[in-house]
């Protein structure tokens, strides 16, 4: 395989770390022994950033910032159990300086996101990197999105938050851990889990 690929081991689990290192790296990828549940999680995280960032921009445009902190507290959280309900697949956004404590990383996802820092080069890598280890009877297929800030961002997410932002910053999120990013930082991950084959439905109740 010419793809450029590091291993990381999970309990002896050996998975790959798909880095997003070069920008030839994802191509290389689509070949036929691909996994349907990467693909279905990559469809999915794409539905998630879409959704969440046409709700992002009209809010900034129709009522400011203040009124799109709403979008963030209510609608993505919203989004994220629609697609988990739909898909079947436990799907989130989560990061290691997380603004709200349910978005803190597992162990696992932890692991991941300090591999996605440590292989982001300073200068500027804009590919977002993506991870996926696939499962088996007894372990989940899992798959991780980077997150990086774009200039909007900053306005909630930045080293200068206006007071009006920050007043409701500090009301609804008084642990917040998830100021203080520059363009292009990686912000967090999208993360989606599907449940082990153990653990999938029978076929025949599966199609009632
Ligand atoms: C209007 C303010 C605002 C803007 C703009 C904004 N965010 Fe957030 N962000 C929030 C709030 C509020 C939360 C907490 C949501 C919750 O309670 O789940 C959050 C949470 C997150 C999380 C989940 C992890 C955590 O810290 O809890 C990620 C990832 C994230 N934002 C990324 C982004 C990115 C990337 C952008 C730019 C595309 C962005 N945000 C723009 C306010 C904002």
């Amino acid at each position: 395989m010419s793809l450029q690929r590091s291993l990381l081991s999970f309990g002896g689990l050996l998975v790959v770390l798909l880095c997003g290192l070069t920008a030839s790296m994802q191509p290389s990828l689509a070949g036929g022994d691909e996994d349907p549940l990467l693909q279905k999680s990559r469809v999915l995280t794409e539905a998630f950033a879409g959704r969440l960032q046409l709700a992002l921009q009209s809010a900034l445009r129709e009522g400011g910032p203040v009124a799109a902190v709403a979008v963030c507290k209510d609608i993505a959280p919203q989004i994220a159990s629609e697609l988990s309900r739909h898909s079947g697949a436990r799907v989130r956004r989560i990061s290691v300086r997380y603004r709200n404590p349910g978005n803190a990383p597992e162990p696992w996802e932890k692991t991941v996101l300090e591999a996605f820092e440590r292989n982001s080069s300073d200068a500027g890598d804009e590919q977002a990197p993506e991870f996926f280890a696939g499962g088996d009877a007894e372990t989940s297929a899992r798959y991780l999105k980077g997150i990086r800030t774009g200039s909007v961002c900053l306005v909630c997410h930045g080293t200068s938050i206006t007071e009006d932002v920050e007043a409701i910053l500090q009301a609804e999120y008084p642990f917040d851990r998830a100021r203080d990013y520059e363009l292009n930082d990686l912000r967090g991950a999208f993360s989606v889990t599907w449940p082990d084959q153990g653990d999938a439905p029978p076929a025949k109740s599966a199609a009632h």
